[in-house]
């Protein structure tokens, strides 16, 4: 009995010890598991508020760099972070990497300047896609059940709605941006308006069929899916010429907020928190954009431009355009005090930016005033002309825009219209113009005006200018570098 009391009590013992070493192991995995949360979440947080002070610095050129950096960082953290997340497939997380960034780099650095907007049009579409996929996979492996499977299945929906419309919509955008034929001209469909709306409303009852049919749910994504790649062709097909800023907005704003669905598919608090930030600020700039050219929402999506209405080019230009050369505005320039440049697309296209700021260094060392006027919707993408008047360090308080330029043109001598043509298509103050009411750069009222581009062919709106043919206007045919070197040339010999 003493025996077996001693083996019991030493068996007791050592089940106390192996209980007491499971349950330390235990605190210790639940302790590390806490940890791990706790510094995920910390990550997030920080790269949430790194996205904030980001998005803060973009809104002032000179604070730009800065911001795009911070946002960097922050971007870098919460993909560190992600690799502490359970159940992480290294293979295709790593191998994702790899894929993405030699993509992104070659795309990156092959890309010719102006075939930025597109790129940028192209990755909004990919962002869609991605939210497609990963909300299509989460949805398959729901668990109707669980606590959280109304907030999985609606954002699932939510996530291939948006992401799908964003996907096909940029493709659109993209083909419209490169001005391919097949997907430039707008068209409509018959009851164009009644077919949208019935397609937004089928798909929101596909929404709900996902929550209400979980075991259909293979059947009612991949229809939801179909009809969502359906809206972005109807969406954006009608759109064109000048309507394009508010579109491209738009998808950028959609292409957020998929990702902000996805982000509650998949519970990513910093997925939600950056596709909401990137949704937000795209609906702030299609707002901006839509004021940029005096339409509300309603006309862009609802209305669309007809460039039919425009007067005949035949009509606008025979007899009354005049040309000029390099010497001539070398003259000119040479009596000027105040001289105003207007950048356009055709400065991207010409990579002109470095001749402009030797031309700009050359007048202000001969004491002229030279100013430029940069209009919202300048070139193919936001901010495309500040971009690139950034690249060659011309300072950003020589940056007007159309409500600070405006007013002054009747005390500028000369204003160069450089590669620009619809922002400043004074067509736009005739009130059954296509483009009536769009808010242009008021250059026709400058002492002289020169416009430098290669021949009298329309811009983006495919709208004939009258400025072309103005009493106080000179057409330099040229392409915008070499114009712009051969003003320089002609100035220094002067
Ligand atoms: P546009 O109206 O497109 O005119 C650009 C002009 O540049 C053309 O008339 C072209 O004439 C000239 N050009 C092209 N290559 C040139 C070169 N190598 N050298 C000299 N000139 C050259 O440009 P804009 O005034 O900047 O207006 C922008 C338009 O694009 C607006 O209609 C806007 O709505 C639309 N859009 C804007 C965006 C954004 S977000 N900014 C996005 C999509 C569309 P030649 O061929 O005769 O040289």
């Amino acid at each position: 009995m003493w025996i077996l009391g001693q083996v019991d009590s030493k068996s007791v013992d050592a089940m106390v010890a192996s209980a007491n070493d499971a349950a330390n192991q235990m605190a210790a995995s639940q302790d590390s598991a806490a940890w791990a949360s706790a510094t995920i979440n910390l990550s997030y947080l920080v790269a949430s508020v790194l996205f904030l002070m980001g998005i803060k610095g973009l809104t002032h050129p000179r604070t730009a760099v800065k911001g795009n950096i911070l946002s960097a960082i922050g971007m870098a953290i919460a993909m560190a972070a992600t690799f502490g997340l359970e159940d992480v497939n290294w293979a295709v997380v790593i191998g994702g990497l790899v894929v993405g960034a030699v993509i992104g780099t070659v795309a990156a650095v092959r890309v010719k300047m102006t075939g930025m907007p597109e790129m940028v049009g192209l990755f909004n579409g990919f962002g869609g896609a991605a939210s497609v996929f990963v909300a299509w996979v989460e949805l398959l492996k729901i668990n109707p059940h669980a606590g959280d499977f109304l907030q999985s299945s609606i954002a699932s929906g939510a996530a291939g709605l948006i992401g799908g419309v964003t996907l096909m919509g940029s493709l659109m955008a993209c083909g419209k941006l490169m001005e391919l034929k097949i997907f430039w001209s707008p068209w409509r469909v018959p009851g164009q308006n009644g077919v949208m709306v019935t397609a937004i409303l089928v798909s929101l009852g596909i929404c709900g069929w996902i929550v209400a049919a979980p075991e259909q749910a293979a059947l009612s994504y991949t229809l939801l899916v179909v009809l969502s790649l359906v809206l972005g062709i109807l969406v954006v097909g009608p759109i064109g010429g000048a309507d394009m800023p508010v579109v491209i907005a738009f998808l950028n704003s959609l292409s957020g907020l998929a990702a902000a669905a996805t982000g509650f598919v998949i519970s990513n608090t910093v997925l939600i928190i950056a596709g909401s930030l990137v949704g937000a600020s795209g609906l702030i700039l299609t707002h901006i954009m839509c004021v940029a050219m005096n339409r509300t929402w309603g006309n862009v999506f609802f209305s669309g431009i007809d460039a039919s209405k425009a007067t005949s080019s035949d009509d606008i230009y025979t007899g009354k355009v005049k040309s000029t050369t390099a010497d001539e505005i070398a003259m000119m320039l040479d009596t000027a005090s105040r001289v105003v440049i207007v950048p356009g697309y055709g400065m991207a296209v010409a990579q002109a930016q470095h001749a402009v700021r030797d031309l700009y260094l050359l007048l202000e060392e001969h004491g002229v005033n030279v100013e430029f006027a940069i209009h919202p919707v300048a070139g193919r993408m936001p901010g495309h002309m500040n971009v690139l008047l950034a690249e060659v360090d011309i300072p950003y308080d020589k940056l007007l825009e159309p409500d600070q330029i405006n007013p002054q043109f009747e005390q500028i001598d000369v204003a160069i219209v450089l590669g620009a043509n619809d922002v400043v298509n004074p067509d736009a103050r005739r009130a059954d113009s296509p483009i009536a009411g769009m808010p242009i750069i008021d250059v026709d009222k400058a002492r002289v005006v020169i416009v430098v581009k290669r021949s009298l062919s329309p811009g983006y709106a495919k709208i004939p200018n009258p400025l072309f043919a103005a009493d106080n206007t000179m057409m330099f045919f040229a392409d915008g570098k070499k114009a712009v070197m051969d003003i320089v040339a002609a100035i220094k010999e002067q």
